[in-house]
């Protein structure tokens, strides 16, 4: 029997034996196991299936919402199935809000280990330079940037004194590429995070903190739907997707768990793309 050695120089069995380690949760307690993880979003899209991903691999969950009912059933679900988690009410643009959605993290379940800034809008009014209001910029700015350097702000030093974690800020593809089908204030919005997410991470590279960017490729969600309300929208995108489909939240979700996980120990200030191909492609196949 093949053995193989661990970077501990231990040997822990047949090649078959370390692939059912490593994908069976049971065994070890769930890929989460013993964090705590504070999720803002958490009502619906990426951030429920996170919420309920990250419960199923043993995480404590701290689902945090502006939506009361949706933010509520996503906790009220994770109970249901055995899990623990909590739901607390913030906009993420408000700096009490967050402050003390952190505070009540660490005083339920006594430590945060995980931040996972994932609430964002795009606003059917967003458009190109000429026809953006100004409100529609400021409303963008304040919830998918500021509410990123708030969770963070108030998220870091509760990592710390957890001995270190990981932070998770959703960006998105069109931090990469452009659009004719112009959201600027999006578009503009997801590239300061995008910034924002190295810039942390190599400010506490050394303290036992990793940041990276989650970039997600356009995904079926209410915010998508909302946005791409007729064929004729969609069809515009899925040309340019070589996979050929919108992603589901739950494929971001499992990006999400990976990268909370010690499973990503030695990557820090990445732009995790989770795009069906489209970041990579020129011409798409028929
Ligand atoms: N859906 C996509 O195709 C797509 C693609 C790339 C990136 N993203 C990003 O992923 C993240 C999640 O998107 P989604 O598609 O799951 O959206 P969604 O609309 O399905 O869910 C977003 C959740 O965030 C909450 N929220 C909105 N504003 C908030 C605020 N100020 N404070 C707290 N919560 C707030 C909403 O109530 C909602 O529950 C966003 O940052 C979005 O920009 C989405």
């Amino acid at each position: 029997m093949k053995h193989v050695s661990t970077s501990y120089g231990r040997s822990v069995g047949s090649i078959g034996h370390l692939f059912k380690r490593a994908y069976s949760t049971k065994q070890e307690g769930g890929r989460l196991a013993g964090k705590v993880a504070v999720i803002t979003g958490g009502g619906d899209g990426i951030g429920r299936e996170s919420c309920l991903l990250f419960a199923q691999h043993g995480a404590k969950v701290v689902v945090v919402d502006v939506n009361k009912k949706r933010g509520g059933e996503t906790s009220d679900l994770i109970k249901k199935s055995g899990g623990e988690a909590i739901f607390q009410y913030a906009d993420v643009s408000v700096a009490s809000d967050v402050a003390k959605m952190i505070s009540i993290a660490e005083q339920t379940f006594g430590k945060v280990n995980v931040v996972f800034n994932n609430a964002g809008v795009m606003l059917s009014e967003d458009d190109d330079a000429v026809n953006t209001s100004e409100e529609t910029w400021a409303t963008t700015m304040d919830i998918n940037v500021k509410g990123v350097f708030l969770g963070c702000k108030y998220g870091i030093p509760a990592i710390q004194r957890a001995g270190g974690g990981s932070i998770i800020n959703t960006a998105s593809f069109v931090a990469k590429i452009g659009a004719a089908t112009s959201q600027l204030a999006y578009t503009a919005s997801k590239g300061a995070v995008l910034s924002m997410s190295k810039e942390l991470a190599v400010i506490h590279a050394r303290q036992n903190i990793r940041v990276n960017a989650l970039c997600p490729g356009p995904l079926r969600t209410d915010l998508l739907d909302k946005f791409l309300d007729t064929d004729e929208k969609r069809n515009r995108r899925l040309v340019h997707i070589p996979m050929g489909r919108f992603g589901q939240a739950k494929e971001i979700a499992q990006a999400a768990v990976f990268l909370a996980s010690d499973e990503s120990s030695f990557m820090t200030g990445t732009e995790f793309l989770v795009d069906g191909g489209i970041t990579a492609s020129y011409v798409t196949p028929l």
